[in-house]
C-alpha cells in the first residue's frame, strides 16, 4: 500500500525526462522522485517498439520494488511503445503517459499549419496516429524526426551548430509553408525551446507539454488520496544505466537543481540492478 511519502517514479531513455521533472518539481515541490533515464540505451526513437517496451517493463517493475506511487513515463517514445501494454500488465498501478500535444496545437493554431517534431516511434505508434485522427481536425500537420538531435541534447548540446542545423532543416521547410505552432513531441526538446525560437521568430509558438503532465500526475495523486502534503522539500534520486558523471555534470544546466546519480546495470536487457 503506497503512502503520501513514497516515491513518484519517473524515467526517459535519458536526459529528456527531466523537462517533464522540472515541471513536477515546479508544481508538486514537496513530492519525493525516482528518476531514471535509461542512457545506456538512448535513443529509444530509432527502435523497435518491441524492444523499447521491453525496456520500458524492466524500468517499470524496478521503479515499483522501490516504492513507486506513481509511474510517470516522461518520454513520448515509451509512451507510444508501451504505455497500453503496461496498464494491461500493472491494472493496480497509475501511469501517466505523454502524446503529442495535436489537440492544443490544433486549437490553437491560425494559419491551420502545425508542426511537429518526434522521434520514428513515436510516429510509427498507433498512440499518435489516433491522436491525429480525434483531433487534427482538418490542420494540416507537418512531421519531422529530427534525426541527431537527442543525441545532441545527451551531450548537453543545446546551443552548438550541429543542434541549429538539425533544427534548421526541419523548421525552415515548416515554416515556408506558414507553421504557426510546433509541437515538441520528445520530452529532450524543450530544452532547445530558446534556440527553436530564434530560428522560427516570435509569432510561431512551440508547446511543451510538461506543465500538463505535471498536473495530470498531481490529479492522479489527489484523486488516489496520496498527494505529498508535507511543507518540506522532496527529495530525488537520480539514476541511470549511462555515465553517472555524465548526467550528474547536466543536472544544474537541465534541471536547475544538482544531485548524486547512481548507475544501474541491466541484466539480460530485462532486469534492473544496482552495480
Ligand atoms: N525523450 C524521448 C521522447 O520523448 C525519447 C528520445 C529518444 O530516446 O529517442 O520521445
Amino acid at each position: 500500500m503506497s503512502s503520501s511519502f513514497n516515491p513518484i517514479g519517473v524515467f526517459d531513455s535519458g536526459v529528456g525526462g527531466l523537462s517533464v521533472l522540472r515541471a513536477m518539481r515546479q508544481l508538486m515541490p514537496s513530492e519525493n522522485v525516482i528518476f531514471f533515464g535509461d542512457q545506456g540505451h538512448v535513443p529509444y526513437g530509432p527502435r523497435p517498439l518491441e524492444e523499447v517496451r521491453a525496456f520500458s517493463e524492466g524500468i517499470t517493475r524496478w521503479l515499483l520494488d522501490e516504492g513507486a506511487k506513481l509511474i510517470v513515463v516522461a518520454c513520448n517514445t515509451a509512451s507510444a511503445a508501451a504505455l497500453t501494454y503496461l496498464r494491461q500488465t500493472f491494472p493496480d498501478v497509475k501511469f501517466v503517459g505523454m502524446e503529442p500535444a495535436v489537440k492544443p496545437a490544433a486549437e490553437w493554431t491560425r494559419s491551420r499549419v502545425v508542426g511537429v517534431l518526434a522521434t520514428p516511434a513515436t510516429f510509427q505508434g498507433a498512440l499518435y496516429a489516433s491522436v491525429v485522427e480525434r483531433f487534427a481536425n482538418g490542420v494540416e500537420i507537418l512531421q519531422d524526426t529530427c534525426p541527431g538531435l537527442v543525441q545532441e541534447i545527451e551531450k548537453g548540446n543545446l546551443e552548438g551548430e550541429e543542434t541549429r542545423r538539425i533544427l534548421e532543416s526541419a523548421l525552415l521547410p515548416m515554416l515556408e509553408k506558414n507553421v504557426d505552432t510546433v509541437v515538441l513531441g520528445c520530452t529532450h526538446y524543450p530544452f532547445v525551446i530558446p534556440l527553436i525560437e530564434r530560428i522560427v521568430g516570435e509569432s510561431v509558438r512551440a508547446i511543451d507539454p510538461a506543465p500538463s503532465v505535471a498536473r495530470q500526475a498531481e490529479r492522479l495523486l489527489e484523486a488516489n488520496g496520496t498527494r505529498n502534503m508535507s511543507t518540506s522539500r522532496g527529495r530525488v534520486q537520480f539514476y541511470t544505466s549511462g555515465d553517472a558523471d555524465a548526467v550528474e555534470s547536466l543536472l544544474p544546466k537541465l534541471l536547475g537543481e544538482s544531485g548524486r546519480v547512481e548507475k544501474l546495470v541491466w541484466e539480460a536487457e530485462t532486469r534492473l540492478v544496482r552495480r
